[in-house]
């Protein structure tokens, strides 16, 4: 039984290749979660098609949204608010989703709210952990970014650091083609290392001079490349679960020293995790391994609310409603949307 007073959000995420729906109720309670992946269709290709996740989206979105509310217990009319990521992600993509929630926003006389993709991620985190606020520290590890936040209010950010070239979750996928594994790599490599060993192969940890909290992949991509190259041309053959373990603990080792570092030095004693990546199970263990031993209290989404869901932009949807953020019917996709921009 709803109250009259509680705040229902309906929430769409359309901004890569899951076509998502949720009704989340007073901010931290996720009443409904309906996921439609893609990721069989692009399996073919190696890597998500902007166009064929656009088509799939069309597809899709209306199923998904009914089922949200079937799920929920609700009708539209229940509803407070129509959350919707806008950016960041594939236009086309982002479209779908958009013009969905502004059709029903103006059908139901609902308000409008877009969310960034990566204040969703973030807000991830309340969903478990009703006495988590801020603020904290936050590790953002997505197949399109990875970046190290300061969560100083709802919906306040500051960029403490960020990658200067590939994405974490892009590394993984990368390395997973290169040694054979498919798409989408990363949750492949995860597997497959649990057979490796992690010392096997030295690859760098890279630094970027000047900043202790940005990130830069792109060398050890090319120290994974050139490895596996040398094996061939040495006619060695190559133990694909060492390659993945030692690659995966070269990226993690990176992940919690720079955020170990941001940690202490503006001095959070709350940390938390989000995006795909943040499913890793070695970088999950990693984490809560060197937060024990520093006590700082840490915090990690179960792993459907790492990746892409819409749960975690209802969240956010509802920290911006309560603000008074409304966006009107000339809302659009914004590809490349910068946190904490509007
Ligand atoms: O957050 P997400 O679902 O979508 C974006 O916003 O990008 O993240 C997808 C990324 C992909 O690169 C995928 O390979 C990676 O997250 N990923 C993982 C794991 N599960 C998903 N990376 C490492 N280990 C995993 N278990
Ligand atoms: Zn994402």
């Amino acid at each position: 039984m709803e109250h009259k007073e509680d705040v229902l959000i309906l929430a769409i995420e359309s901004s890569c290749d899951e076509t998502a729906a949720s009704v989340v109720k007073n901010g931290r309670e996720v009443l409904s979660n309906i996921i439609s992946s893609q990721i069989d269709l692009h399996t073919i290709y190696g890597g998500v098609v902007p166009e064929i996740a656009s088509r799939k989206h069309i597809e899709k979105i209306n199923q998904v949204i009914e089922e949200a509310l079937k799920e929920a217990n609700c009708s539209l009319d229940d509803i407070t608010a129509i959350a919707v990521t806008y950016g960041p992600g594939l236009v086309g993509a982002l479209l779908v989703g958009v013009s969905a929630a502004k059709a029903i926003s103006f059908a139901a006389n609902k308000p409008l709210i877009g969310v960034h993709h990566i204040e969703g991620h973030i807000s991830a985190n309340f969903i478990e952990n009703r006495q988590l606020e801020p603020p904290f520290a936050c590790l953002v590890v997505s197949g399109g970014h990875t970046h190290l936040v300061a969560v100083k209010d709802y919906g306040e950010y500051e960029i403490l650091g960020y990658t200067r070239d590939d994405a974490a979750g892009e590394a993984f996928d990368k390395v997973a083609r290169a040694i054979g594994l498919g798409y989408p790599g990363g949750p492949k490599i995860d597997k497959i290392s649990k057979e490796g060993n992690p010392e096997a192969i030295k690859f760098p940890r890279a630094k970027v001079a000047g900043s202790s909290y940005d990130f830069s992949f792109s060398g050890l991509k090319s120290a994974v490349l050139n490895y596996l190259n040398s094996c061939e041309m040495k006619n060695i053959a190559v133990n694909k679960a060492d390659v993945a373990a030692s690659f995966q603990r070269a990226v993690i080792d990176v992940l919690v020293e720079h955020s170990l570092q941001a940690i202490k030095e503006y001095g959070y004693e709350k940390f938390a995790i989000a995006g795909g990546v943040a499913s890793n199970s070695s970088l999950r263990a990693a984490f809560k391994t060197a937060c024990e031993l520093h006590k700082i209290a840490l915090y990690q989404p179960s792993p459907i609310f790492c990746t892409d869901n819409a749960a975690m932009i209802g969240v956010a949807g509802y920290y911006e409603y309560v603000k008074g953020v409304r966006s009107g019917y000339d809302l659009n996709a914004v590809p490349n949307l910068k946190l904490g921009e509007r």
